[in-house]
């Protein structure tokens, strides 16, 4: 926890998730006297309790893991009237308030992926470290990750494993995989672990064989980078003029996304790709956001030392401007 937000919160255990760039977050929405600010990725609630501490006024926090959300009730206590759970997907912030009736907020806070308290419990089934369920649904419905390894094809597969883990032996777990679930399919996370282990030799960088597979499917199964995608359009949607996003990446496909999206909507020509969704691309006639970081923020050496997690961190802010959307992608967000 940043030491300029204390939080009155009990002290972190090993479980507990450490804000990544909450310093830099909380400078760039600067919370103001009766504004609306919205946590779309409440998890512990590190962001949204310095948001309430730094300025009298209003946050709305949304997670779609219900489990997150029941930890907000020390933080309705603490700020009664000021704080509002929601619990869906940022994917859908637009529609989420307006159905309770807000249509306006003047910063939007997206700190990507998982949280510790995710990972480190063994029953979400997250981490290749611990044996647990092979799961990781952040909302616990839906496709799980066994699902998915035990019914898709091998191309399917490898091609979820080679896009969302960047893996280059993408073809060779994913075969390994398919070989294994014939004799027994898998329902524990160590037993993909395992398998994938026993094909993929340990990079000379010591990253276990596991982690980018895991990444991968955790990816999939939460359909994460089109939430992105829908949660840039819904902020562009919600914010007043002159309302702040600011969204912490973790890695390369992420980032590329809000860079992407945020190049466009500033007007900046955009070179077609495949991988470029055209609601993402388009640029408005007029920019509705204007980048306030030229290059994202990393996280200091100091707060790396504290917290490892903020190694692959990046912060990207931008600030609305008073220009309507497009229309065509006013009619096709989320
Ligand atoms: C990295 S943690 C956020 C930590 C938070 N900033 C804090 O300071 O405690 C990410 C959280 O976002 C949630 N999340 C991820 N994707 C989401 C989505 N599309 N919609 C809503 N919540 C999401 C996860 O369930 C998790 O609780």
């Amino acid at each position: 926890m940043c030491p300029a937000f204390s939080t009155g919160t009990p002290s972190p255990t090993s479980l507990d998730h450490i804000p990544v760039l909450l310093t830099e977050v909380i400078e760039a929405l600067a919370p103001k006297d009766g504004g609306v600010y919205l946590d779309g990725t409440f998890g512990a609630g590190g962001y949204t309790t310095a948001i309430l501490e730094t300025a009298p006024c209003v946050a709305w926090c949304i997670d779609r893991d219900p489990e997150a959300l029941q930890r907000g009730e020390a933080l309705a206590a603490r700020f009664p009237d000021r704080v509002n759970f929601v619990q869906g997907r940022f994917g859908d912030m637009a529609e989420l308030l307006s159905a309770r009736g807000i249509t306006g907020v003047d910063g939007v806070a997206l700190d990507l992926g998982v949280s510790s308290m995710q990972i480190e419990d063994r029953a979400r089934g997250f981490s290749f470290l611990r044996d647990g369920p092979l799961d990781m649904r952040m909302e616990k419905s839906g496709r799980s990750a066994a699902d998915v390894v035990n019914t898709l094809s091998e191309k399917e597969l490898a091609d979820i494993i080679f896009t969302y883990g960047e893996e280059r032996h993408a073809r060779r777990v994913a075969r390994a995989i398919v070989e294994a679930r014939s004799d027994r399919p898998f329902s524990r996370t160590l037993h993909l672990a395992d398998v994938i282990r026993a094909r993929v030799r340990r990079s000379q960088d010591g990253i276990d064989p596991a982690t980018r597979t895991f990444q991968a499917l955790r990816i999939y199964v939460n359909d994460e980078l089109g939430e992105l995608e829908r949660g840039l359009i819904g902020a562009e949607k919600l914010l007043r003029p002159g309302g702040i996003l600011a969204v912490v990446a973790f890695h390369s496909l992420e980032d590329r996304i809000v860079k992407t999206f945020l190049k466009a909507r500033s007007g900046a020509a955009i070179r077609p790709s495949r991988h470029t969704p055209a609601s993402l691309g388009a640029a408005p006639a007029t920019a509705t956001f204007t980048p306030l970081t030229r290059r994202p923020i990393d996280a200091s050496e100091a707060e790396i030392a504290r917290n490892p997690r903020a190694r692959s961190a990046r912060l990207r802010v931008a600030a609305r401007t008073d220009a309507p959307m497009l229309t065509a992608v006013v009619g096709g967000a989320a």
